[in-house]
């Protein structure tokens, strides 16, 4: 139920596919993979290319979560890139609903993002069709921000409607989360959890990893 998501924002990009082998070796779930555009957020990272390119290092869950302003133009890209799991922000301009039958229709699981700001009532009318949804608790763009734990109410309202219609989709958290900030997140209900400078940042990896696996197991949900 629990899953570790490092985000390789916080790698050494010049060996990529080697953090990438690293993380799968240190117990990671899945490789969270950040793809910006300069336009939906003010930064830029990598697209499909780069990813493609690192398929062949690790068997990890491809975890990609795309800060871009028009995803369902691009998702054949990155499914043929060896995506596992596609997630869009429900405010890109992309039409939300073609864009998750797109993800569908290409054979990966599909996921929406919220960002900080937006209700997460926005997803609900996808959820039937959803793996997991994404709850941003910084603001999209780069790494090392703060936990915003004013984005918890949103985590509990949607734990709610997915346990009132019988789903199993996973709700993802996604900025600020380390060994403090862990634990509120799967309180309120998130089950996966990318991590970026707490993992890539630490001095051992996969103890960085089991910590955060084992206070999310034993705070999950358990208000
Ligand atoms: C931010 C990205 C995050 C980021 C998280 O826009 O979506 O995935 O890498 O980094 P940390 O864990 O350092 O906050
Ligand atoms: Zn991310």
């Amino acid at each position: 139920m629990i899953k570790i998501s490092p985000s390789v924002l916080a790698s050494d990009f010049s060996a990529l596919g080697a953090e990438a082998a690293r993380m799968e070796t240190c117990g990671a779930d899945y490789l969270h993979l950040d793809v910006m555009d300069g336009r939906f957020v003010p930064n830029i990272t990598f697209g499909a290319p780069i990813i493609k390119s690192i398929r062949n290092k690790t068997e990890l869950i491809f975890d990609v979560h795309l800060m871009i302003d028009d995803p369902l133009k691009y998702i054949e890209d990155f499914r043929k890139a060896g995506a596992d799991i596609i997630t869009f922000h429900v405010e890109s301009s992309s039409n939300a609903g073609e864009t998750v039958d797109k993800i569908l229709a290409c054979g990966c699981k599909a996921g929406i993002s919220v960002k900080p700001a937006t209700p997460v009532e926005e997803v609900f009318p996808f959820l039937d069709k959803l793996s997991m949804v994404l709850v941003m608790t910084v603001e999209p763009g780069f790494g090392g921000q703060s936990f915003m734990a004013e984005t918890m109410d949103k985590i509990k309202t949607l734990r709610r409607e997915i346990q009132r219609r019988g789903l199993s989709v996973d709700i993802q958290v996604d900025g600020g989360i380390n060994d403090k900030t862990v634990e509120t997140a799967a309180k309120a209900g998130a089950n996966v959890f990318v991590a970026g400078s707490a993992v890539f940042g630490a001095p051992d990896a996969a103890k960085a990893i089991a910590d955060l696996r084992s206070l999310a197991e034993k705070a999950f949900l358990s208000v």
